[in-house]
């Protein structure tokens, strides 16, 4: 996430989501399965109020399987419908019609007794930067290569879209801003290369990283990297790993930009493990 969010962005952006509001029937609300909670914008729900909407928790090729079925249900609880999907792979986007459909039971009922007949599904996607946006439209409506870019605002154009199945959705998403003036969710957003690294020091994010994954399952970077981590600090664990990786310098010092590069990577690439960075037993919930 490489753009600034000034005030003046912010109020454009909230004037064209209020705008884009009136046209659709229901909001897709994009979110990282890894992070479900630093990957929201802090806003929304006072913005869309009782609007019906869809969680789609993305990515979730890389996250824990077990998490993602939790978050599922702690988002139903809240009263949205809610998917889980891996859009890379095209895998659970095939139920957004159903879930669709069920969240608008209410409205069909109303707009039946005033006898207006309409079955089209209006729809929007919002989001934080990062979080697959342009890859979900991409993919529900076949279209090639368009990627979206993370300016600041919502739909200039109100063009539609017609996805595969008969959904109706806006052609831009609305790129929504993060909560980044919270430290914890400034590091997820770094963990997971929703932010650059170039402006951040990659060192200290990867070492962050090793302690919440030693925290979470240290079998994970035993497994991964064949080391072993019982009473090591995660300092320790970083050069075991370095060791291991032959992430060195000449003289044989350890190169910490080296082996915290490929912590990142592989991290972010599921190579260490489908790992869900924010939990739902965390109990810090937002
Ligand atoms: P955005 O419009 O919300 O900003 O997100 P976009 O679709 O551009 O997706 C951001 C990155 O996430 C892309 O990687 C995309 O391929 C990847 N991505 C989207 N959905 C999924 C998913 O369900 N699973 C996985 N594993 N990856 C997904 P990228 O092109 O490599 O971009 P970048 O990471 O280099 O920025």
């Amino acid at each position: 996430m490489n753009i600034n969010w000034y005030p003046g962005h912010m109020k454009v952006t909230i004037d064209k989501l209020k705008e884009s509001l009136r046209l659709v029937d229901i909001i897709v609300e994009i979110i990282d399965a890894r992070i479900p909670l630093s990957s929201r914008n802090p806003k929304l729900d006072s913005l869309i109020g009782d609007k019906p909407r869809i969680i789609i928790l993305n990515k979730a090729d890389l996250a824990d399987p077990n998490e993602n079925a939790n978050w599922k249900k702690y988002f139903e609880s809240k009263g949205y419908g809610v998917l889980i999907v891996d859009a890379l792979k095209n895998k659970g986007l095939e139920k957004l019609k159903q879930v669709s459909e069920l969240e608008l039971t209410e409205k069909r009922a109303r707009d039946g007794r005033r006898n207006i007949i309409d079955e089209t599904i209006k729809m929007m996607i919002v989001g934080i930067p990062n979080v697959g946006k342009s890859t979900i439209i991409n993919t529900l409506t076949g279209r090639r290569g368009a990627k979206v870019g993370n300016k600041p605002g919502v739909t200039r154009s109100n063009q539609w879209i017609k996805s595969r199945d008969g959904l109706e959705l806006l052609d831009t998403p609305g790129v929504l801003w993060p909560k980044f003036e919270d430290k914890r969710v400034g590091l997820n957003l770094a963990f997971t290369g929703a932010i650059e690294d170039t402006i951040l020091d990659t060192e200290e994010i990867a070492f962050k990283l090793i302690e919440r994954i030693n925290s979470i399952n240290p079998k994970l970077l035993k497994d991964r990297y064949k080391i072993e981590t019982d009473g090591l600090s995660p300092l320790e664990i970083m050069e075991e790993i370095a060791r291991k990786r032959g992430a060195l310098l000449r003289g044989g010092l350890l190169d910490y930009t080296k082996v915290s590069m490929i912590i990142l990577t592989e991290f972010r690439s599921a190579m260490i493990g489908r790992i869900t960075l924010e939990r739902v037993s965390d109990g810090i919930l937002y």
